[in-house]
């Protein structure tokens, strides 16, 4: 995507929300300094005033800003605050990077197409919480990674790149989440590139296109990239 101002050239904004530590914003932030990147992090938030990722958000002089949940009485309200707040920002591209909050059809709606999440498994497998415990009491051999677009399906939404990683024997919840989130890493900070590139879109069916073509396989990255 390269939205035009008057036939001049502008980068995609992007808006980072997050709930915790902020790891994959950290890749986000490290991605978008290189010189050739197709867009820009104007923004992050979050509903945790606690939230380490807040910190390294503004290490990099990036804006940040808090919609503390407790503080609203309902799912609606905080929801209606945040896209208040999420116009002023104008972003092209909104990425949840752990942000823990279920949000309402009418927010999804208003951001389709440009709202996109990372979710610590191989979606369709393990929605929700605790994807890893619930990979390793199940006996999988292989867990990983996936990027959707959000739709109202809480973590249902078009997959459009997955990871996998080994599951190994002697795994913890905590190890294997470690696996996983080294994928994360990379994984997700292509995407949005890609995003911003106009390179990946959602189509009217909710099909996820890939330079303009309905991709026929969810995508996966070589395994050279990771390394
Ligand atoms: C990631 O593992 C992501 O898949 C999930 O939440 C976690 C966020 O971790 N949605 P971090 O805050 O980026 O370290």
């Amino acid at each position: 995507m390269t939205p035009s101002d008057g036939g001049k050239s502008i980068q995609p904004r992007i808006v980072v929300l997050i709930s915790g530590s902020g790891t994959n914003l950290q890749a986000l932030i490290d991605s978008a300094t290189a010189a050739d990147y197709p867009g820009r992090i104007v923004g992050v938030g979050s509903n945790r005033p606690d939230a380490g990722g807040l910190e390294r958000a503004q290490r990099a002089g990036i804006e940040t800003f808090v919609i503390d949940h407790t503080q609203y009485d309902n799912r609606e309200s905080f929801d209606a605050a945040l896209i208040r707040k999420l116009e002023k920002l104008t972003p092209d591209l909104v990425v949840l990077a752990g942000f823990m909050r279920i949000l309402t059809d009418d927010l999804v709606r208003y951001f389709r197409g440009r709202l996109i999440n990372i979710h610590p498994s191989i979606l369709p497998n393990y929605q929700g919480l605790k994807t890893h415990a619930r990979a390793l009491e199940a006996g999988d051999t292989v867990h990983g990674t996936s990027v959707h677009f959000v739709t109202e399906e809480l973590d249902g939404g078009p997959i459009i790149a997955q990871a996998e990683v080994p599951v190994l024997e002697n795994d913890t919840d905590q190890t294997l989440g470690a696996r996983v989130q080294a994928r994360e890493h990379v994984l997700y900070p292509i995407i949005v590139r890609w995003f911003c590139e106009g390179r990946i879109n959602l189509g009217p069916d909710d099909e996820v296109l890939f330079d303009g073509e309905p991709i026929p396989a969810i995508l996966t990255l070589p395994a050279d990239v990771y390394q």
